[in-house]
């Protein structure tokens, strides 16, 4: 488990750790001083394993060591099943975020207890502020904010955080592999756990039995109007990525594999690259192949395939949505072609036991908006 615990100055910071069953087997961290955004990333091997809940807390002291060490509050990770283990568990995932405003679907969030959120893009929209300086500290500012916004705090002290940049994370709208800003990037890896400054940004990890695929639809993405890497088409995940994406997926045994993206794959991805992918999932790949995205302002469940879904489970809280222009596969939008009205987050059940998984569309007050069950 990686954990990025942050304090509100310079500090350094260590960490007790225990399973959530067990309160006297305490692991503790060695000390470390914190980043540029007085924060600390502990990847730790032997905690926050699967098969156990676990309690962390992170202790707080000034670099010199001189004043009194602070605990701050518990928090915790909830049970999820080992790899391969056929179990009942949930997660959400959602995007584009509006930090000054409430945001009352992640209420709906914390209430499902998932057993991570994924935040798949727009923790914000720095970037269009167009007088205020673009640099590591606005960004940082904007990842900390978001953090402790008083409605992601009750849902990221009780599950796990998975965090992926789209566009206004990287430092510009539409912005692609030759436009993204290193110093936005360096702000949200120093923040957000898991997340890398430079380098392999995507990464893949199993639940039970379902594995799942983080996809990373900025850093290596084509520019739009050229030129295309693979000589084809414009692609949101260029060469290297999508070779790891398809010999991954088709060397997955799970019955059900998840891939969070944050760009909308019915709506903005290009057509060649849709095709060549479904087309290899319905030649190559076993069980079936969820696609979770964010970026559109729009909630929508699609079946592109025989093997593939899509859910698009947003937005968190912004008042301009996105119409949802005609699609082939599209099984539901709250306004067919139109403009959408609520903002939404996407819940997901997987009952492996059951053989489903059931894709939830849930509004902010809590009302499920659709669903659509997935024998797998
Ligand atoms: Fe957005």
């Amino acid at each position: 488990m990686t954990i990025t615990a942050k304090a509100t100055g310079p500090a350094r910071i260590k960490l007790l750790v225990w399973p959530t069953a067990h309160p006297a087997s305490i692991t503790e961290t060695a000390w470390k001083n914190t980043n540029a955004s007085q924060a600390a990333t502990f990847k730790l091997n032997a905690v926050g394993t699967a098969g156990h809940g676990w309690s962390w807390r992170a202790v707080i002291q000034d670099q010199a060591a001189v004043g009194a060490a602070t605990q701050d509050a518990v928090r915790t990770v909830p049970w999820r099943p080992k790899k391969g283990v056929n179990a009942n568990f949930r997660f959400v995932v959602s995007s584009c975020m509006v930090l000054g405003l409430p945001a009352p679907a992640l209420r709906v969030a914390v209430s499902a207890n998932p057993v991570f959120f994924g935040m798949i893009g727009d923790m914000g929209y720095v970037d269009t502020k167009k007088r205020a300086a673009q640099d590591y500290r606005l960004y940082s500012n904007q990842f900390r904010d978001f953090l402790n916004h008083a409605d992601s705090r009750p849902l990221l002290a009780k599950t796990a955080l998975v965090g992926m940049q789209d566009d206004h994370d990287y430092g510009q709208d539409e912005c692609d592999r030759t436009s993204w800003k290193p110093y936005a990037a360096q702000a949200f890896a120093d923040l957000i756990p898991g997340a890398v400054a430079t380098g392999i940004s995507y990464r893949k990890w199993s639940v039970g039995a379902a594995d799942f695929f983080l996809l990373d639809n900025r850093r290596f993405q084509d520019p739009k109007e050229g030129p295309f890497e693979n000589g084809q088409y414009h692609s949101v995940l260029g060469n290297r990525q999508r070779t790891w994406l398809t010999n991954n997926l088709a060397a997955s045994t799970a019955r059900v594999k998840f891939v969070l993206a944050p760009m909308t794959f019915t709506w903005y991805w290009s057509d060649g690259e849709k095709k060549a992918l479904v087309n290899f999932i319905e030649r190559n790949v076993s069980g079936k192949v969820i696609f979770c995205t964010g970026d559109k302002h729009a909630a929508a469940l699609v079946r592109p395939s025989t093997k593939t879904y899509q859910m698009l489970g947003g937005p968190i809280n912004i008042d301009v949505k996105s119409p949802t222009h005609y699609r082939p596969n599209v099984l539901w939008t709250e306004n067919g072609t139109g403009t959408p009205y609520s903002n939404v987050i996407g819940l997901v059940h997987v009952a492996t036991t059951s053989n489903r998984v059931l894709l939830r569309l849930m509004r902010e007050d809590g009302v499920e908006l659709a669903r659509v069950a997935v024998p797998i």
